[in-house]
């Protein structure tokens, strides 16, 4: 199936828009119903562009068949409530040949191909094949060089690798990849920046954005960790302790540096947890998965529509 059939669009248009306005396109991650709800609610009443993405484990928990018709329900669902802004559908991180090509065949309309654990040359390569690929049913693709700390999907880097400024071009030139994301100091997950008084690399990032001037540039691991969902957390029997992620002012600032895609998932995950965990605790007699549930949408369209005004700087109100 072609991604236009599901009312998609790729992100092409959806990122040079962004980087000539300095705005930038959220990648929300969702896993499920609810999270899907929250993020085009939230989008149609900002008016933003938006990439749900999800990544190789996410597709696998909803299933192909299932997350088919979630991403053309998505659309219409955006439509119904006056939504005019585009829809993306995107594959975070994947790790082969053989399963990006398997998401653009069945609808995606942009894929990563995550080849930055990779030797150089061997990125290129892989990426280079997926490009063509993709390319020939106008699919976008997003490519890595450098690698961020933490855990994506099943693999686990240990050390951050920022990316080189002088290889850029070359990538770029030799893939034919649509977007590229860096590596300045971000990780993945709630447990970021070793010293949380520590700023994102701008010096490389500056580099960067000079080299390839006028190419959009994607900021994985950019969850805030927002301390009032922490605190939520914990006074509801949860233990999260010393979790932080990126200022929203750093990310402003990298957004006005060519980042022109910033990608979201932990945040929605503490916000869910915040949700569920007050109202089965406050409410011990419920069991109805509804009210649970909508409890945490809410809190997510509330992030969501944060994020999109105050990090983003997509809302159109
Ligand atoms: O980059 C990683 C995303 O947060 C996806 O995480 O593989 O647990 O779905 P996941
Ligand atoms: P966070 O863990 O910071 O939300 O990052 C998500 C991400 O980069 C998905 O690709
Ligand atoms: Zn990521």
């Amino acid at each position: 199936m072609h991604y236009t059939e599901l009312g998609l669009s790729n992100t092409h248009k959806m990122l040079r828009d962004a980087l000539r306005h300095g705005y930038a396109v959220p990648g929300y991650n969702f896993n499920n119903l609810e999270q899907l709800q929250a993020i085009i609610s939230a989008c149609a009443e900002t008016k933003s562009p938006v990439i749900l993405q999800v990544s190789a484990g996410a597709r696998k928990y909803m299933g192909a068949t299932l997350l088919t018709a979630l991403a053309r329900g998505a659309t219409d669902y955006a439509r119904e409530l006056g939504m005019t802004a585009p829809i993306a559908l995107h594959l975070d991180h994947g790790a082969t040949f053989e399963v990006c090509r398997d998401c653009i065949d069945m609808g995606f309309s942009s894929v990563m191909i995550d080849a930055s654990d990779k030797p150089f040359d061997e990125n290129v390569t892989l990426s280079r094949r997926v490009a063509e690929y993709a390319h020939k049913y106008d699919v976008s693709v997003e490519a890595e060089l450098g690698a961020l700390y933490g855990i994506e999907d099943d693999k686990i880097s240990t050390e951050t690798h920022y990316t080189n400024p002088t290889d850029v071009v070359r990538f770029v030139r030799e893939t034919g990849v649509d977007s590229l994301a860096v590596s300045i100091g971000t990780s993945h997950g709630a447990y970021k920046l070793k010293n949380p008084a520590d700023t994102l690399r701008f010096d490389i990032l500056e580099q960067i954005a000079a080299a390839l001037s006028d190419f959009p540039l994607v900021l994985h691991g950019a969850s805030s960790v927002p301390q009032n969902l922490i605190d939520e957390i914990n006074k509801y029997g949860g233990k999260i302790s010393g979790a932080h992620g990126i200022p929203e002012s750093q990310l402003v600032r990298a957004r006005k540096m060519n980042i022109c895609k910033i990608n979201v998932d932990s945040d929605a995950r503490l916000a869910f947890t915040a949700g569920v965990r007050k109202i089965l605790t406050e409410q011990s007699d419920v069991f109805d998965p509804r009210t649970y549930l909508s409890a945490a949408r809410d809190l997510m369209k509330e992030l969501y529509k944060d994020k999109n005004i105050n990090v983003m700087g997509s809302n159109k109100i």
